[in-house]
């Protein structure tokens, strides 16, 4: 027998820190005022009165050194920024893409590329709706068709890969619609809405066999493509010895073109790119940025912002960097687990889901038992959570409400920030919540902005 080795080896962040940000404790008084003046909105707190903010993993990651010095480097020239040209070159080196628009945030290049592309009446198939892109693509007169597997839709579902897309859906629309009105398939690598959940290579291989078959092009939210890339390391047949760097690279070569949101993956707190290996739809995006972002060499960005993100995307791309930026979503993930507490399963790459149906299943999801959840939690600890579920939803283009399945509060970890201390608290109050969740009321929305309503919604308190 082989012997056993039964010292624990435990693994730790491949950083150290040389700078802090206090933080503030308030009391359960203060913080049951705050969220009532927030209208039971997390968005809507200042963030003085956050404790652990884990709203989003979006713009609060903390940059290296090596970032911070890149910022000086920033070329703040109008046009032909050197630092436009590094990051271009930090594209095309890491990710392959042969085109960049530098924008000031995922949602600019989304908005761009779907003027583009789409036109009125499209069909829009993707992996699962992200609120921004899906509010594009219908801004620009296209319907979006959610194409992902069943298995994406249920939380307990441990399918390995759940942002994969299910090609009978998409060979279903093609056949109802004609694949000339499909101007392409947007999918995101490690499916946020679903719980920050990969899609396979195999799948992407098969998806791009058959878009190419029919002439549709593949566009990639790459906003997260270095996690996606870690679970594939980490679970696909074929590519336990291969590099992030490398199935990062083959993910995109999949793909005809992107949006990324640099302020996640790539490590920085602004900033934004669309990518394209078509040409002429670089002629038209390189147009229509100077109308809604500046100069096509620098995209509503500063110099120092275009060095943060090169520099970031390289960070973001080595193997010791994503195993402890997953390792500690893991870490809090199967604390909860520990605790009883209902979590989307497999644990993703960004942030915990809680279940909120099954964590208050006297709450009807017309009660918004998320948004409940995340304002309960937050009188708790003072921790930040952001609802996922029937408000972040919102309405169709014709005024009902989405009904998603999923009902969710996420736990959302900034890169860099926070340690397993914050991650012990942070399960610790989950579970305080979970002991007395028979106690916790719905909500009745009191005020409705007409889009993207989840950030600026008010609520109020059934009962
Ligand atoms: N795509 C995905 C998958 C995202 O998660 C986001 C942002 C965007 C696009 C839009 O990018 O914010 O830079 O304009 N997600 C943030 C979040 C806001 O908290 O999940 P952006």
């Amino acid at each position: 027998m082989a012997k056993k080795n039964l010292i624990r080896r435990s693994w730790a962040e491949p950083y150290k820190m040389k700078m802090v940000e206090l933080m503030k404790m308030t009391t359960r008084a203060e913080r049951t005022k705050f969220i009532r003046e927030a209208g039971y909105n997390t968005f809507l707190l200042r963030s003085r009165d956050v404790y652990i903010d884990l709203l989003t993993d979006s713009g609060t990651n903390a940059m290296s050194d090596q970032q911070w010095s890149a910022f000086m480097r920033g070329d703040e020239a109008y046009a032909g920024s050197e630092s436009y040209y590094r990051l271009e070159a930090a594209i095309q080196k890491f990710y392959g893409y042969k085109y960049i628009i530098p924008t000031h945030q995922g949602r600019g290049a989304e908005n761009i590329l779907s003027q583009i592309l789409i036109k009125k009446g499209d069909i829009v198939p993707g992996n699962m709706y992200f609120t921004t892109t899906r509010l594009h693509q219908e801004l620009a007169g296209g319907t979006f068709q959610d194409i992902i597997i069943d298995e994406a839709h249920d939380s307990n579902s441990e399918f390995p890969f759940k942002g994969n897309i299910d090609l009978n859906k998409l060979e279903a629309l093609v056949k109802k619609h004609g694949a000339a009105k499909i101007p392409y398939v947007s999918i995101a690598t490690n499916v946020n809405m679903a719980g920050g959940q990969p899609i396979s290579m195999k799948n992407l291989k098969e998806l791009r066999a058959y878009t190419r078959k029919h002439g549709i092009r593949v566009i990639h939210d790459m906003t997260r493509v270095a996690e996606n890339a870690y679970f594939i390391q980490q679970r696909e047949p074929g590519y336990g010895k291969k590099s992030i760097k490398s199935i990062v690279k083959e993910i995109c070569s999949l793909t005809d073109g992107a949006t990324m949101s640099a302020k996640k993956d790539a490590l920085v707190n602004i900033g934004g790119f669309m990518a394209i290996n078509d040409h002429d739809v670089f002629e038209e995006a390189r147009n229509l940025v100077v109308i809604y972002e500046g100069l096509h060499t620098y995209g509503g960005l500063a110099g120092r912002d275009m060095e943060a993100i090169a520099v970031g995307i390289e960070e973001s791309l080595s193997d010791d960097h994503q195993h402890a930026r997953v390792g500690q979503v893991e870490y809090l993930g199967q604390k909860m687990i520990s605790y009883g507490l209902p979590i989307v399963k497999p644990i993703g790459g960004h942030g915990i889901f809680v279940d909120a149906k099954a964590f208050l299943p006297h709450i009807n999801q017309e009660e918004f038992p998320a948004q409940a959840l995340a304002a309960e939690i937050y009188i708790d600890s003072g921790v930040r959570t952001m609802e996922r579920g029937i408000v972040s939803a919102g309405r169709k283009p014709n005024g009902q409400n989405y009904l998603p399945k999923l009902e969710l509060v996420r736990f959302t970890i900034p890169r860099r920030v926070f340690t397993q201390a914050h991650m012990d608290v942070v399960a610790e109050s989950a579970a305080a919540v979970y002991e007395k969740r028979k106690k916790i009321k719905g909500l009745k929305m009191v005020y409705e902005p007409k889009y993207l309503r989840f950030f600026q919604a008010k609520f109020k308190p059934l009962g």
